[in-house]
């Protein structure tokens, strides 16, 4: 069918807090294509911490642990600074065909394999970071068979990977990507990645050599050879009890760069890694987003600090073409179908897995 019908099975967020919050419906309303807008037919959705960190509130300021201990009930419990609107349905990385174009849009569009750019921007003012919304936080998302969104989010995608391979990239590579620029990377530097294995993490891998810089992973150590195999020239421990003499041990004096989604207790190891002018980069705190600081490490050493999260608009049009290009593989640990997702976010906050879980919806 490439009509809508006026239901269908979506997976509605109904508030923070834990995993049954999250809740299935077989007659959800279905979305309907605006002015400038495209209705999507989902076939897959990428799972994010960000679902994780909504549901449980992590957001919150008053929470200071891990994601997934963190409980926030407060009214700042979402990415942005806005709270979330329930019932939400969560999911960013959208994999689908254009089945209806509303006015105004480019009706070649209709019949398009596409991904989408999960970053909701003011089009009158694009480049404005702080007019942004999330999709699956801001606006409904795809954990559901049906998505709307702006036609300017959608990119057509010609690849032979399947769509749950696509639907592995889009917020972990765009935010690798965005790391990577916002740290300046470039041929010869030398990477430090704590989190490797996981989404952000592999991508930075992959987009790091394809720029030319080498990448340290640090990772499990069940997951050192899946990690080597993405293209790390060294992989370290997750938590070496000395970073510095793991990283002499793999042939690294120091870093030029950290690229860090993990945080916590590692921190002043990571930035000590780095050696004098080194960029350090973070896009994430998974192990907790208190650290330890010590201002002469960072002053001492000329060191630049970085935070990455909105990526300026054309970033996605880039990890597309890398996608196509093959420059980058996808790294599908598993695939749920729709009516799973409680069991596809228990597996993923579990950890055991290398690379993305993804929901399909047929
Ligand atoms: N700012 C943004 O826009 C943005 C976008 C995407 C993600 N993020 C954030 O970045 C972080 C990583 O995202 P991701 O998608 O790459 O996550 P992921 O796929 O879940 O991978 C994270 C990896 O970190 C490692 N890790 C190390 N210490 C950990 C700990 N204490 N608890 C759990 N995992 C730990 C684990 O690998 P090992 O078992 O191998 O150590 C895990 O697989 C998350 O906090 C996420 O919210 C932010």
């Amino acid at each position: 069918m490439n009509h809508p019908p006026k239901t269908m099975r979506a997976v509605a967020l109904s508030g923070h807090g834990g995993l049954d919050k999250l809740e299935f419906h077989a007659d959800w309303p279905a979305p309907v294509c605006g002015e400038g807008e495209v209705l999507i037919r989902i076939s897959a959705c990428g799972l994010n911490n960000t679902d994780v960190n909504t549901r449980t509130g992590w957001y919150s300021k008053s929470v200071t642990n891990a994601t997934g201990e963190g409980e926030g009930e407060a009214g700042d419990a979402a990415w942005g600074s806005a709270p979330i609107k329930f019932p939400r349905i969560q999911g960013a990385d959208v994999v689908g065909v254009v089945a209806a174009v509303g006015g105004g849009v480019d009706k070649n569009l209709g019949g398009r394999r596409v991904m989408v750019d999960a970053w909701l921007r003011d089009w009158n003012d694009p480049q404005n970071l702080n007019k942004t919304g999330y999709l699956g936080s801001e606006r409904d998302g795809g954990y559901a068979e049906w998505l709307s969104v702006d036609a300017r989010n959608v990119h057509t995608v010609d690849s032979t990977l399947s769509d749950a391979e696509l639907a592995t990239f889009a917020t972990s590579g765009v935010t690798a990507e965005n790391m990577l620029n916002r740290a300046a990377v470039t041929t010869g530097d030398a990477v430090l990645i704590p989190g490797a294995s996981g989404g952000v993490g592999s991508a930075l891998i992959q987009l790091a050599n394809r720029r030319g810089a080498r990448a340290i992973a640090m990772c499990g150590a069940d997951k050192a050879e899946a990690v080597r195999a993405i293209g790390a020239a060294a992989v370290l421990p997750r938590a070496p009890g000395d970073l510095q003499a793991a990283l002499s041990g793999a042939g690294f004096a120091t870093v030029t760069v950290v690229a860090d989604v993990v945080g916590g207790a590692l921190f002043p190891q990571l930035l000590s890694a780095l050696s004098r002018g080194g960029r350090y980069t973070c896009a994430g705190a998974i192990a907790g987003p208190m650290v330890e600081l010590d201002l002469r490490t960072c002053y001492l050493h000329d060191l630049t600090l970085s935070g990455a999260t909105v990526p300026p608009p054309g970033a996605f049009a880039d990890l597309v073409r890398y996608i196509e290009r093959g420059e980058i593989k996808p790294l599908l640990a598993a695939a749920y179908p729709l009516e799973k997702l409680r069991d596809a976010q228990q597996a993923f906050m579990e950890k055991g897995h290398v690379g993305n879980i993804v929901v399909t919806m047929k």
